[in-house]
């Protein structure tokens, strides 16, 4: 039975982190790896987005005293590769690739048609925070083009029109747990 205390931990954490979160635990494991080295700041940024989901600021500064690099140089590097997100994910998302098989099988229908559908702007999240819309360089999947990543599954040969449906359907099943919470 968890208690409180493994109920505020973050995934995979072990131990009590002195910042209170013990996602941080992981970041320093990774950064304890890579001994601290400056050259690992790619690597850490990597670890710091699939644990926390987005990068946000505190985190930059985080790793930046950590690697004792300068806070501009750790912004400049994760503002410069297109893979580093900075503000929280929605509750559902779709990576539509863009790489050359999944643009021949036309990725950028798929992208115009979720972003018109949702009135989002592609690498950006709805207002209401529910859908986040996201494009990636290709993502290994060719033979599948064009490969959508939905709620971290990989979709291949989703099209346009198949694509709006699948996030419809993602979406309405939060909807429907939330009218289920609401009575
Ligand atoms: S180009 Fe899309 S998976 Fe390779």
């Amino acid at each position: 039975m968890p208690t409180a205390d493994t109920e505020t931990k973050g995934p995979g954490a072990t131990s009590d982190h002195p910042s209170g979160d013990d996602r941080f635990e992981l970041l320093d494991k990774a950064m304890r790896r890579g001994r601290y080295g400056q050259d690992q700041l790619i690597e850490v940024l990597h670890v710091a987005q699939e644990v926390f989901g987005y990068l946000s600021e505190d985190l930059l500064l985080y790793v930046a005293r950590a690697l004792r690099l300068p806070p501009s140089r750790v912004y400049g590097v994760a503002t410069f590769y297109h893979l580093f997100t900075f503000d929280p994910p929605g509750d559902h998302s779709a990576t539509v690739c863009t790489g050359t098989a999944c643009f021949v099988k036309g990725a950028n229908d798929v992208v115009d048609a979720l972003a018109r559908e949702h009135r989002v702007a592609p690498g950006s999240t709805t207002e209401d925070g529910r859908f986040t819309l996201k494009t990636a360089r290709c993502l290994g999947s060719c033979g599948m083009a064009p490969v959508v990543v939905v709620d971290g599954e990989v979709r291949g040969h989703l099209h346009a029109d198949a694509a709006i449906d699948e996030v419809a359907a993602r979406l309405a099943t939060t909807d429907d747990r939330d009218s289920e919470e609401a009575v």
